[in-house]
């Protein structure tokens, strides 16, 4: 009865429960859209001012006082509320304004919040304002893609991640045409202003809109986003102005969540090693953050392997008084050694299993890989320059490409004075998988950085961690400890004497909890010739079932699950500390429009003490420039910031390292972090970090 069928799957539809759950709409959406952010005590005034400073210098670039005249000077702004202002100012504040605002580059939660503070901020100097969207990144200024902002749309996306409001993408404005095009839109949408919310790169072309612009009178201004965590700005005397870019606290505790159900999941299943690499482009904080909320059992820092130097090395070029450079710096099959020591040592114990972090960019950190980097970066960037194509479209398979390297090589074996790319590199290149060679060769992205995120390499990295392990297993040098009383009973269980087995089969029995089985004894074979040597076997008989058990046990085999966590946290939903802090950044974008400011930074100082304390100001950009190799050139950008292993974050997790990796009998040390929070007083206010390095020692 078709008719009976469909009129009860439409009484199923009308359900309460069924339209609940197919309402796109829930709980938690109502919940955050309602939530309104504290504001910073400046903003709880009718009005505010800029208060500029010289107590923060910075060393300027000669390039940048150069290309940047007039914005170079700027200095860093201290927002003031005020309850009033003289006439003539109070207008200027609250006049009728048309502000553009543009996301830029990778998504990162909060961004939502910076256009609801700026929107709200706006609105409220003068309800007539109009605030635009520019839509799908920079693109959206070029091509004059926008659309007005309006209550309603603010409203929907309140607190909630993602930039799907207006979406972002990575062009730059890099060229004359697309400036003269991004000029003409300010002018036809009359802007007054313009807020670039980016990373290093975006501030960086803000900054040089805002030159720009000088002459059309529109401001521009920066907010510092990205979940990278790589914008922290301070000044010549080390002190903090930024101490964090927004996004980088729910990223990291998204990560982290999930790292740490991978830790209770492995210490249940006992059989897996979990290999999670997390995003950060190059800087390895976001990893640091989730070693503080987790305590995996390995986290790589790639600012700790660049610092490392090997101690016999030196010591022998120290001898032979030379200097030997390759004892600076890690190289691939080093870190993996370090990677299967962890390991051997971890199944010493009995725990053939546990979690392993490794950051995104951590090849930037390895000198060998770096070197590849910056030569392919040149060679495409002045195939392109040249040949006025694009090598990539030219050279479409791996193949081709390496060709093309081929005949480098061939070329400076021809001519001693082209050395970019010479025999041996291009034989070290050949040695490296397919796979690796082609994430290396890979188009760079439009700032000219190369993508990480697009490399496996922790595929890179595991490739040698497993040829290696299997090296120490047929030297009998990687085996899993056996819990002593576990052995015992095994053999009392078929009446055989555990002191006359453990003797030949271990080499700590007696000694240790967990008996490590002698490295001669590496397979049935070897066991046989064991035990028979010691006259407990007879040639031709088989060996006792539980001794076989026992033996198998103690056989390791390497068995991994592969994560990559990056774009599923970036898209989580803030965390409270990224609501308050986008907000207050829009509050403070839209007070630095208000008071006339151009190639500034949103920024929130005090961010690791307690909200009431948070101070918002502006930072001049220019300032912050410095020269760096992109696209095979030198260009002026922004620093990033890397993880200080002088810092206190950075010691605190050096100083757990042997605790957290758990080579020890008894329990891991994991920390369940949990998920992102909304509400609740269980989530920490701020990131590790930050608390920790407002502690004392570097700030880094
Ligand atoms: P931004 O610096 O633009 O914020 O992007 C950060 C990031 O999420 C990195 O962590 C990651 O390497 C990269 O973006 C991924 O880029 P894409 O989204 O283009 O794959």
């Amino acid at each position: 009865m078709p008719g009976k069928e469909a009129s009860n799957f439409e009484e199923i539809l009308s359900h309460p429960k069924v339209k609940s759950a197919i309402d796109d709409v829930n709980a938690e959406v109502l919940e955050r859209r309602a939530y309104s952010p504290l504001r910073c005590e400046a903003f709880s005034h009718p009005y505010t001012i800029l208060h500029e400073t010289d107590r923060y210098q910075f060393e300027l670039d000669r390039q940048a006082e150069k290309l940047l005249p007039d914005i170079i000077g700027n200095r860093v702004q201290v927002v003031e509320g005020k309850d009033a202002l003289p006439d003539d100012l109070a207008r200027e504040y609250g006049k009728r304004r048309n502000i553009g605002i543009v996301f830029s580059g990778g998504p990162a939660p909060g961004g939502h919040n910076v256009i609801a503070g700026l929107f709200d901020a706006a609105k409220k100097a003068n309800p007539d304002s109009i605030v635009y969207g520019f839509l799908v990144g920079p693109d959206g200024i070029i091509e004059n893609e926008a659309v007005e902002l309006t209550e309603d749309l603010v409203d929907r996306y309140r607190n909630l991640g993602g930039f799907t409001m207006i979406k972002t993408g990575r062009t730059k404005i890099d060229s004359n045409d697309k400036m003269a095009l991004s000029r003409e839109t300010c002018r036809r949408l009359d802007l007054d202003a313009l807020v670039v919310v980016g990373g290093d790169d975006s501030n960086t072309n803000a900054a040089f809109l805002a030159q720009e612009m000088l002459a059309d009178g529109v401001q521009v201004l920066g907010v510092p986003k990205t979940i990278d965590g790589d914008i922290q700005v301070r000044d010549i005397d080390g002190n903090v102005l930024c101490a964090m870019s927004f996004g980088f606290h729910t990223a990291a505790r998204s990560f982290a969540s999930a790292v740490s159900n991978l830790c209770t999941d492995s210490s249940s299943d006992i059989k897996y090693y979990h290999i999670c690499k997390v995003m950060g482009r190059v800087a390895s904080h976001l990893a640091l953050e989730v070693a503080l909320q987790t305590h995996a059992n390995m986290t790589l820092i790639g600012e700790d392997l660049a610092d490392y130097t090997d101690a016999d090395r030196l010591e022998k070029a120290k001898a032979a008084k030379t200097t030997d450079y390759n004892a600076y710096g890690i190289t691939l099959r080093h870190l993996s050694r370090v990677v299967c020591e962890a390991i051997v040592r971890r199944a010493a114990v009995g725990k053939n299993y546990g979690v392993i972090v490794i950051p995104e960019g951590v090849l930037e950190f390895i000198n060998e890989i770096q070197v590849f980097i910056i030569k392919l970066n040149t060679i495409i960037a002045e195939y392109n320059r040249t040949h006025d194509k694009d090598f990539h479209a030219s050279y479409l398979h791996l193949d081709d490409k390496l060709e093309y390297l081929r005949r480098l090589a061939q070329r400076s074996r021809e001519d001693s004075s082209f050395t970019l790319w010479n025999t041996r590199d291009d034989d070290l290149f050949n040695d490296i998988p397919a796979f690796f060679q082609e994430g290396l060769l890979m188009e760079r992205d439009s700032h000219g950085n190369f993508q990480f995120s697009q490399v496996e390499t922790e595929k890179v990295l595991l490739g040698l961690v497993n040829d290696y392990l299997n090296i120490l297993k047929e030297e009998g040098r990687y085996k899993i400890g056996i819990q002593k009383d576990y052995f015992r009973k095994r053999m009392l269980d078929v009446e055989l004497d555990p002191e006359r087995y453990g003797s030949v089969l271990f080499n700590n029995y007696g000694v240790d909890e967990f008996l490590l089985m002698k490295p001669s004894i590496i397979s049935i074979k070897t066991l046989s010739q064991a035990l028979e040597n010691a006259g407990l076997l007879t040639a031709g008989d088989n060996i006792p079932e539980n001794v076989v058990k026992i033996f198998n046990k103690s056989m390791p085999s390497f068995k991994t699950q592969i994560h990559f966590y990056g774009y599923d946290g970036r898209g989580n939903d803030p965390t409270r500390f990224d609501c308050l802090y986008t907000y207050n950044l829009g509050l403070t974008a839209f007070s630095l429009i208000a008071n006339g400011a151009t190639g500034q930074m949103a920024a929130i100082k005090n961010l690791d003490m307690d909200f009431s304390s948070w101070e918002p100001i502006g930072i001049p950009i220019a300032p912050l420039m410095h020269l760096e190799e992109r696209k095979g050139k030198l260009a002026l950008v922004i620093e990033k910031s890397i993880v200080d292993v002088d810092s206190t974050a950075f010691r605190v997790v050096k100083a757990q390292r042997e605790k957290w990796l758990g080579a020890a009998p008894g329990d891991d040390h994991y920390r369940r972090p949990g998920p992102v929070r909304f509400t609740g007083k269980s989530e920490e206010e701020r990131p590790i970090t930050l608390e920790l390095n407002a502690i004392g020692g570097s700030d880094g």
